[in-house]
């Protein structure tokens, strides 16, 4: 087993059999920052959620086993340098580029904060250190995917979302959005990476109210604080100035509230004590 690569979340090692292992770790990121602090659990809630969603899919998929609380073994794959994203409400980085209208939404003419788009769409990203929305011609063009691989992308993209959210609802949640990746192998397209809160925004239906920020079963808990505690400006300015932002140290409540979402929306999604 050779180690291969530590990411914002997982550490990576080649099996030399065709396979990868990941480990899922505690570390949490947000607005492409990384905290020094860990959430205690949440690498387990991770892999757990990755096993499960995986194994709920009927997608092709690179998934093999789970072989401990936060380690699981997948197919390794050339991975497609898309992210594919589902957005079926209107938030997150959505609102600020409708408002400055570098985003066109069909029948929309009037749509309030965290309000359901008339139909999921799909709203790809380039896969880098910063990643930016790209329009079907621009990933065609810069030779990202085929054509016949973009379409096919959407398609399975949107089709995941909906059969997630259908899950989701039935545990009393909102599944608002959805990052997904996939993998080539022989030719063949395979759903990869992992699935879970760090790629989805997830809302208790009880709690959901138009017009407001949610309360967050996912990440973005995290994002919020950083954004009213005006850390998310200063990450911004350090930026803009040419900088790296340092990352503040999350309050201990924040980290206790995190673990404790985690852990609620898996074992109301799953039907399982984590
Ligand atoms: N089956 C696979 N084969 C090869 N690479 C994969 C596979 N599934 C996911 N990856 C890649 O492994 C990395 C996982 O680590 P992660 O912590 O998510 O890193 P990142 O900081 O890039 O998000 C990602 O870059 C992801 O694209
Ligand atoms: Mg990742």
């Amino acid at each position: 087993m050779k180690f291969l690569t530590s990411g914002k979340v997982k550490d990576v090692y080649d099996l030399e059999d065709g396979n990868l292992q990941f480990k899922f770790s505690d570390r949490v990121s947000a607005y492409d920052v990384k905290f020094n602090d860990e959430i205690p659990k949440k690498g387990e809630v991770l892999c757990k959620f990755a096993e499960f969603w995986f194994n709920e899919l009927d997608i092709p998929n690179h998934f093999v086993r789970r072989i401990s609380d936060t380690e699981i073994i997948v197919k390794k794959m050339e991975m497609l340098p898309i992210e594919c994203i589902v957005r079926g409400y209107f938030y997150g980085s959505l609102v600020e580029r409708y408002n400055n209208n570098s985003i066109q939404l069909d029948n929309v003419d009037d749509i309030s904060l965290a309000e359901k788009l008339p139909t999921p769409i799909f709203d790809p990203t380039t896969k880098a250190e910063h990643d930016v929305p790209i329009t079907k011609i621009d990933a065609i063009k810069f030779g990202l995917v085929s054509e016949h691989e973009f379409d096919w992308l959407a398609k399975t993209s949107i089709q995941i979302y909906n059969i997630m959210l259908a899950k989701a609802k039935s545990a009393g949640f909102i599944l608002a959005d959805l990052k997904l990746e996939f993998g080539k192998h022989e030719n063949e397209l395979f759903l990869s990476d992992s699935i879970g809160p760090d790629e989805y925004r997830l809302w208790l239906k009880d709690d959901y109210t138009v017009g407001k920020i949610q309360e967050a079963y996912d990440k973005q808990l995290l994002r919020d604080w950083l954004t009213d505690n005006g850390f998310k400006k200063k990450f911004d300015d350090a930026r803009a100035s040419g900088k790296e932002p340092t990352p503040p140290s999350i309050p201990k409540e924040l980290v206790k509230k995190m673990t404790d979402r985690y852990e609620k929306s898996y074992e109301l999604i799953v039907n399982q004590k984590l």
